[in-house]
């Protein structure tokens, strides 16, 4: 029996932990509100991460690097509210945790105090070390992030695939191995090459989750909103919709105008 089946009510880092240890996939999707959260822990999702992302779906910004540690508090404060069963990790925001490791721990601790998660998730490797540290002395857990790291957009210039090059494939080795060293319980890699991902995680003793690297990793992530076409005009090949939401809900919503201006709604069994 799967180790996610056996009878448990909420999924820890241990879970987690046992999952890779038996070649257990581990599924994560993006949630920022209660009513999709409350979906998507319905549906067996073993992490609900409330990413930054929120920044792009949610709040219609073009990067992540606007949203501010208070609106990250919100969102993760809707999605704990939902869970009954899923492991919640919050993303830490642009500005909250760089080149300042007090900054760091603060944010981290306002994150867990205030909304009541279970983890938070950094971008980065060696040039964090020091945030991730002070975090985890705090008893805090860390998910990492490498690969294409969305907070240093303008650094990178685009959202190419990372690490095709033996050298920065190298550094995201280096990287990830710091970061398990250090002690983070899993791993997020975002848009490198299978091979790199496959390698990664057969290094690594903890649960290495991938977007666009592959399928060698021990689990996947996708933007829920991505997954199930909300949002329209995002198509990388990493992407599987499962849904096209976006025309779905479309053609309701101009059946609903149609019928307000025709006087058909509401009928008479939809009033009082
Ligand atoms: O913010 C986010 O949605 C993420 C995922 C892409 C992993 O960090």
């Amino acid at each position: 029996m799967s180790v996610a089946k056996r009878d448990i009510k909420r999924i820890t880092t241990h879970v987690l932990q046992a999952m890779k240890e038996n070649g257990e996939k581990i599924s994560m999707l993006t949630a920022y509100d209660y009513s999709m959260a409350k979906i998507l822990d319905a549906a067996g999702v073993d992490i609900l991460l409330v990413g930054d992302s929120a920044s792009n779906v949610m709040a219609g910004h073009e990067t992540t690097l606007p949203i501010t540690l208070e609106q990250m508090i919100y969102h993760a404060q809707s999605v704990v509210r939902a869970v009954e069963r899923a492991f919640v990790v919050v993303d830490l925001p642009f500005g909250s945790y760089q080149g300042n490791s007090t900054k760091a721990l603060n944010s981290a601790i306002a994150i867990m105090k205030e909304s009541g998660a279970h983890a938070v998730k950094l971008e980065g490797g060696a040039e964090i070390e020091e945030s991730v540290l002070r975090i985890l002395s705090a008893g805090v857990p860390v998910m990492g992030h490498l690969g294409l790291t969305p907070q240093s957009i303008y650094k990178f210039g685009t959202y190419s695939v990372r690490a095709k090059e033996e050298a920065e494939a190298a550094k995201l080795m280096d990287d990830a191995r710091l970061l398990e060293k250090a002690g983070c319980f899993a791993l997020v890699l975002e848009k490198i090459p299978a091979a790199l991902g496959r390698k990664v995680a057969a290094d690594l003793h903890i649960p290495v989750i991938g977007i666009g690297a592959g399928n060698g990793v021990d689990g996947q992530v996708l933007v829920t909103h991505d997954m199930l076409g909300i949002t329209k005009d995002f198509h990388p090949r990493f992407l599987r919709r499962y849904l096209e939401l976006f025309d779905t809900i479309k053609e309701a919503t101009e059946r609903y105008v149609a019928d307000v201006k025709a006087g058909e709604f509401p009928n008479e069994n939809e009033q009082y």
